[in-house]
């Protein structure tokens, strides 16, 4: 049926009367930008790259829960595991007393880090591990002030959203109770941008306040801006120079999305502090904050009295998930895959979607942006064109006006062929 169908109505309307009414408000404004409507259907099952919603319409997910389900949905591998851990343990006692997959996930997780000797703090989202790293900043360098990036988005609890240069709109509602210990450098888009942006950022970290710099490899929700070459190795000179620490978020690069299993590491970068999350749980929530030992060693220093830690943090239905989903992504060479049928899915887009008002195709990986030309309201409504076709996608960027995906890491190439022809048409109805 034409989605949403019956069903997904009567729930959403459910929703709607039950919810935080501001999800409804931000549907009622997009219909108003693009002059199509935004009711929601409803997932009810999920497996690899499609959803089915509760009319029974199955899609082709290509934002695969916003970049979190690297295997697709419900992978058999990461069932198996978390069927075996149902079976044996679902809490233990956190930071008290740890299970052995939290031992053995933490393990895996230092062994990833480019360099010996790293330590991990887990965390559930991907704000927990950006506040992780916040909070191991500070305590490292005794400097509060971070550097971040207009563009950049680290999640919404109080940390990180003092830190989320996307949309002022996110901030300003709660601006009382946000700290300002962030100053916000311009993101750079094309090579001419970055001397600005390191003259801008150097600046700030002269001051002598900033004791970090925080940084997406690849801007995510910020419409997959992929930097000029060189810039997170600019970067960390300008940090080693003033002393300050070099904090990669790649809680949406990391674990293969990008085509390496650290986009900064691909760089030629060995950040301080690294944000992992979305992908590593192949779907339960669960994030880290990598670093070097000498930085995370600051913990210590306070005999005892520096804590970050949560009833849920270190779950074992959610390690075991982790340890069978980096597995799954080790054996199946996700990254290398992700590289290469990215760089074909852009080429081949390019071609067909030319002269069909498409401003850029970008991203690295299986992280693709398509920026339209028409702005919020186009992509909106083709967003809503390639629903109604059978395709989940999202829209990001500063302006609203890019279709942002984030496919399985494991997806079949025809499927993202007949994508490509499914944009083709909506495209062509909504020039
Ligand atoms: C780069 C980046 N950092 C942090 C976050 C926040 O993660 P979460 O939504 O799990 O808190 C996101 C979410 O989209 C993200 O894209």
């Amino acid at each position: 049926v034409s989605p949403p169908g019956p069903r997904s109505r009567r729930l959403g309307d459910r929703l709607r009367d039950v919810e935080s009414p501001a999800f409804e408000a931000r549907r009622e404004a997009r219909a108003g930008v693009s002059g199509t409507p935004h009711a929601p259907i409803v997932y009810a099952t999920a497996a690899g790259s499609n959803v089915i919603d509760v009319d029974g319409n199955r899609y082709v997910d290509l934002v695969a829960g916003f970049g979190a389900l690297p295997l697709g949905h419900r992978p058999a591998s990461v069932q198996a595991a978390l069927r075996a851990q149902e079976r044996k343990l679902w809490l233990a006692l956190g930071d008290v007393y740890a299970s052995d997959v939290k031992v053995e996930l933490c393990a895996r997780l230092a062994r990833l880090f480019p360099e010996p000797g790293a330590r991990v703090l887990l965390g559930l989202s991907g704000a927990d591990a950006v506040t992780a790293a916040l909070k191991s900043a500070v305590l490292a360098t005794r400097r509060p002030g971070v550097v971040a990036f207009t563009g950049g988005y680290h999640g919404l609890s109080y940390g990180p959203l003092a830190a989320c240069g996307l949309h002022e709109s996110y901030r300003a509602p709660f601006e009382g109770q946000l700290g300002h210990f962030v100053s916000f450098a311009p993101y750079p888009r094309v090579p001419a941008d970055l001397n600005r942006t390191l003259d801008v950022v150097r600046r700030m970290l002269q001051s002598g306040r900033c004791g970090a710099v925080l940084v997406e490899p690849i801007l995510g929700r910020g419409g997959c801006v992929v930097p000029p070459h060189g810039f997170l190795r600019a970067l960390r000179a300008a940090c080693d120079a003033a002393h300050a620490l070099l904090v990669v978020d790649e809680i949406w690069t990391g674990l293969g999305r990008a085509g390496a299993w650290l986009a900064s590491a691909e760089d030629g970068v060995v950040p301080d502090l690294v944000c992992l999350g979305k992908s590593l749980g192949g779907g339960l929530p669960i994030s880290a904050c990598i670093g070097r030992g000498k930085v995370l060693e600051a913990w210590g220093a306070r005999g005892g009295s520096a804590l970050h830690t949560a009833t849920h943090f270190g779950a074992p239905l959610a390690c075991a998930a982790a340890i069978a989903t980096l597995d799954a992504l080790t054996k199946g060479r996700a990254a290398a895959r992700a590289r290469t049928v990215g760089e074909r899915f852009r080429k081949r887009l390019a071609k067909r979607l030319a002269g069909l008002g498409v401003r850029e195709i970008r991203g690295r990986g299986l992280m693709v942006g398509i920026e339209l030309e028409g702005g919020a309201s186009r992509a909106l409504a083709v967003a809503r064109g390639l629903l109604t076709s059978g395709y989940l996608v999202v829209t990001g960027g500063i302006a609203g006006d890019t279709l942002t995906l984030s496919p399985p890491l494991t997806i079949a190439e025809p499927l993202l062929a007949r994508f490509g022809e499914a944009l083709r048409d909506v495209l062509r109805r909504h020039p």
